[in-house]
């Protein structure tokens, strides 16, 4: 098992270029299962989901290509109407092949998604949404087996703007009889791209990145190319390095209008973030205030900076307040940071923070993706060694991540 280790204690300055967004190309992968035609999708980063989703398209019928680092894809033959399990339970996105093999086939067949470390992470919303558009569910052994005749269009209310069942619910809808309207949708950037690409298809589909998502059914869809945004949470990871470490960087391919919750909270503790000649300059020097932070659906703050900032907090005078409103468990970050000297204390979806004058260099262990980045951040300015184990975790979400922050002077390497 590879291990991460940092010495603490270097200024991190320079430049750093984001990767494609793991959660905007994920969905769009399995679009690709809308049509039979051929589609080529651009700046996908090279991520362990990634590759997952890949042999999950792989398993049901799906030819994917690498063309000098883009992808090409290509329905091969009949579809398989199912995800099978072994794949599913290592990745939850896998859920979302349920609406285009329902659009495309009539049914679907995919293993429940168990629980991950952040909490139950149900669909129900999605299950939901499908019968509204006439699909009959059932639920057995650990499946979840959809049919219908045809999916139909519908209005539908979702109980929480789940990105995921907005997602799901949009690739079924595009191939469905009629308009379908989606009110409560998920307003997250990740949306809007995966309506960019799906309209680049044929698709007609509008409103995505607002509360209400119009969908009208056509009968199929074409192929096309497409370039996936950047990685918002990336590009939030690399500017908290920058305020915890003290440092001065650019990043390169970000997009600040994607953040615009998490910069206010940034600026808001004393963290000078600028736009310069389209890239984002992050001046970490100044003294830091303390924050409060709720998380919320976008564009409130994101959850998944929820353990990034936290990290920051630690070594911020004054006590911090964190409460995580998505997640029912997204703590796991909490101990392996009091493991390195930091005061925190848990009280239900709130977790408060004294900051410490110092944290100090532990063996720790990444328990999910949003945590691992967390302790990278808490050994860049920790006193001594850092040495984090079980970064497969990490690896399904950062791409090259110790190599990114070696060039911005960090002293970090992996070990294998
Ligand atoms: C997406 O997960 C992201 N993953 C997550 O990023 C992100 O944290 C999350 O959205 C929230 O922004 C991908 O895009 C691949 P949800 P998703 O459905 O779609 C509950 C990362 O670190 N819920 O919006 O699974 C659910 O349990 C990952 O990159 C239901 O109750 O999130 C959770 O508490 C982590 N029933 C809340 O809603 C449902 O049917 C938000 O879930 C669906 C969701």
């Amino acid at each position: 098992m590879d291990k991460i280790i940092i010495t603490g204690g270097k200024k991190l300055q320079g430049e750093v270029v984001i990767s494609g967004s793991k959660n905007a190309t994920l969905p769009i992968q399995v679009a690709t299962l809308l049509t039979d035609a051929e589609c080529t999708l651009l700046n996908v980063p090279r991520l362990r989901d990634i590759n997952t989703m890949n042999d999950v398209l792989r398993a049901i019928g799906m030819e994917i290509k690498e063309k000098n680092d883009n992808y090409v894809f290509r329905t091969k033959g009949k579809l398989k109407n199912m995800a099978p399990y072994d794949l599913v339970k290592t990745m939850r996105a896998s859920v979302l092949v349920v609406g285009p093999l329902l659009a495309r086939l009539g049914e679907a067949k995919v293993a429940l998604p168990g629980g991950c470390a952040i909490g139950l992470r149900p669909i129900n919303i999605h299950l939901d949404g499908f019968r509204k558009l006439g699909a009959k569910v059932e639920i057995k052994e650990g499946y979840v087996t959809l049919k219908t005749k045809k999916l139909v269009g519908n209005r539908m209310t979702l109980d929480f703007p789940s990105v995921g069942a907005t997602e799901n619910l949009m690739m079924a809808a595009v191939l469905a009889g009629g308009k379908t309207v989606i009110e409560n949708a998920a307003r997250e950037p990740e949306i809007v791209d995966l309506a960019d690409f799906l309209n680049t298809l044929g698709a007609q589909v509008s409103g995505a990145g607002t509360r209400v998502i119009t969908i009208k059914g056509v009968k199929e869809l074409g192929g096309g190319t497409h370039t996936v945004i950047p990685d918002r949470i990336e590009t939030g990871t690399f500017m908290v390095a920058s305020a915890i470490t003290g440092g001065d960087i650019r990043i390169k391919n970000g997009r600040l209008d994607h953040l615009a919750a998490l910069v206010e909270k940034l600026k808001a503790t004393g963290i000078e973030i600028e736009e310069s000649a389209g890239d984002i300059l992050v001046d970490g020097s100044p003294k830091l205030k303390s924050l409060e932070v709720e998380t919320r659906p976008y564009p409130g703050f994101p959850t998944d900076m929820q353990a990034q900032v936290m990290s920051l907090m630690c070594i911020t005078p004054e006590d911090s307040i964190f409460t995580e409103t998505i997640f029912e468990n997204r703590f796991m970050h909490v101990g392996e940071l009091q493991r390195m000297g930091a005061e925190i204390v848990l009280k239900g979806h709130s977790a408060l923070v004294k900051g410490v004058k110092y944290l100090s260099g532990a063996p720790v262990m990444a328990t999910d993706l949003r945590a691992s980045a967390a302790l990278i951040l808490a050994g860049l300015v920790a006193r001594g060694k850092t040495e984090i184990s079980r970064i497969y975790h990490l690896d399904r979400g950062y791409e090259r991540i110790e190599v990114k922050l070696e060039k911005l002077g960090a002293k970090i390497k992996r070990i294998k």
